[in-house]
């Protein structure tokens, strides 16, 4: 079985504590792109471990493994795994399986990135991790991949030629250009030593273990609608986050996929930014940022919140063809009564149930909302569908409606035994 899983929104759906949950029926959990910019929180048996790049999965038996589509920090990746460690984690090369192609954030990707969205009249408010110049090295045949970092003598070749255009970037933002002549070079090198025993080619396992009837679990990172084709440009990260973007990113055929799971928060957040129709200043927002705990786990920036989107998750389900939903946090939205979904926007007069094509034009609708009725009672202890109140249910059933496809799953809460099943998966 191959499945897919993506955040449906822009991202912070809480893939994490799901992706951990199925982890458990999944012998292999791969991430297909983006880097450090990701960040989930797991939180199991009491302790709460905070990653960006190594996929979520750690607690279970299942081979975690980073595609080539992955931007990855040797930095980044390296601590991760010193800092489970220490928690008794051991992440060794059985566990843990690297691409020999995956691309390589250099410290000038970093920079590069800080000085450009410094320079931007418009922000995207990036994370500042390097993610954008990683692909952009990428298209441009100029990346340094894994392979490279392992052998010393390549990597100090393919810098001689790339270092004095780096230097020149650089300086034309007027940023510190002689930062590149610090003694990071070794340090890479040396990471390179550490990552040597993980590396592997992810397309052959993947395969190899599909050939034995194991499962995969194909993890995205970031959502549907930070996607650098299909989301709310320019305000998106530098890769494809949907579905269809795990078979490209991982030479997987689309022939190949079971399923596809699409993760939906009860409300809606973003990080940075770009347009959020139904976005919620004053008191309700506040609530919902404070109960949810909505700050950036990359940036610990405060996430804008708002509520459901309707238009915007029947765009998410065609984009990524879900065959099933997962519904999180619904326990947020208790005690906030009425609870709001919005069912389309008014745009120049006209009703619309789909958002409109450009960016400018979402930044520009109206929601329109249906009111339904809340709920008080704590639901984060409930342990059966049928146990919740009527007023939940509705909310679920709802969205169902609408989306056309099962909830099979909802979360009510953090821990892993705060959630509760509707149909099987
Ligand atoms: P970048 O990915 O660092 O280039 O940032 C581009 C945009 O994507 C910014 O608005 C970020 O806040 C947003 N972003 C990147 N990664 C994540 C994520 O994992 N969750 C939510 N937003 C993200
Ligand atoms: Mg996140």
């Amino acid at each position: 079985m191959f499945t897919i899983i993506t955040g449906s929104q822009f991202g912070d759906e809480g893939k994490g504590k799901i992706v951990d949950l199925l982890s458990t029926n999944y012998q292999i959990v791969v991430r297909f792109q983006g880097g450090d910019n990701a960040g989930h929180t797991i939180i199991a048996e009491g302790k709460k471990f905070k990653l960006h790049i190594i996929p979520s999965g750690i607690l279970s038996q299942s081979r975690l493994l980073v595609g080539p589509g992955t931007v990855m920090n040797p930095e980044i990746i390296v601590s991760e795994i010193d800092n489970l460690a220490k928690s008794n984690i051991k992440i060794t090369p059985e566990k843990l399986g690297i691409d020999a192609k995956t691309s390589i954030i250099m410290p000038y990707h970093i920079q590069l990135d800080e000085l450009n969205e410094i320079a931007r009249q418009n922000k995207i408010g990036t994370t500042k991790r390097g993610i954008g110049f990683a692909y952009i090295d990428k298209v441009a045949r100029d990346e340094i991949q894994l392979a490279d970092i392992i052998d010393k003598h390549r990597f100090k070749q393919r810098l001689e030629k790339l270092l004095p255009q780096k230097k020149e970037a650089i300086a034309s933002f007027g940023g510190d250009s002689d930062k590149i002549d610090g003694d990071w070079v070794n340090r890479y090198i040396q990471l390179g030593q550490t990552l040597k025993s993980y590396i592997t080619d992810v397309s052959y396992e993947i395969h190899n273990a599909l050939e034995d009837g194991k499962n995969v679990l194909a993890e995205g990172a970031q959502g549907t609608y930070l996607d650098v084709i299909h989301g709310t440009q320019k305000y998106v990260t530098s890769s494809s986050t949907i579905a269809g973007s795990a078979c490209a990113n991982l030479g997987i055929g689309p022939t190949r996929v079971t399923n596809v799971i699409g993760i939906v928060k009860a409300y809606i957040t973003r990080v940075g930014e770009g347009p959020l129709p139904t976005e919620l200043g004053g008191k309700i927002g506040d609530q919902i940022r404070k109960n949810g705990g909505e700050y950036g786990t990359t940036t610990g920036r405060p996430r804008r919140c708002g509520w459901l989107d309707i238009p915007m998750l029947r765009k998410a389900i065609n984009l990524n063809g879900y065959t099933q939903l997962v519904l999180t946090k619904l326990d947020i939205l208790t005690k906030l009564s009425p609870v709001k979904i919005c069912t389309g926007y008014k745009l120049n007069g006209k009703t619309l149930k789909y958002p409109p094509l450009q960016t400018h034009e979402l930044a520009n609708v109206s929601p329109e909302y249906t009111e339904l009725e809340g709920w008080n009672q704590d639901i984060t202890n409930i342990k059966h569908y049928s146990e919740l109140p009527g007023a939940a249910r509705d909310y679920i059933q709802y969205i169902e409606n609408v989306a056309k496809i099962p909830i099979t799953s909802i979360s009510l809460g953090a821990g892993r035994e705060q959630t509760i099943t509707k149909d099987k998966i």
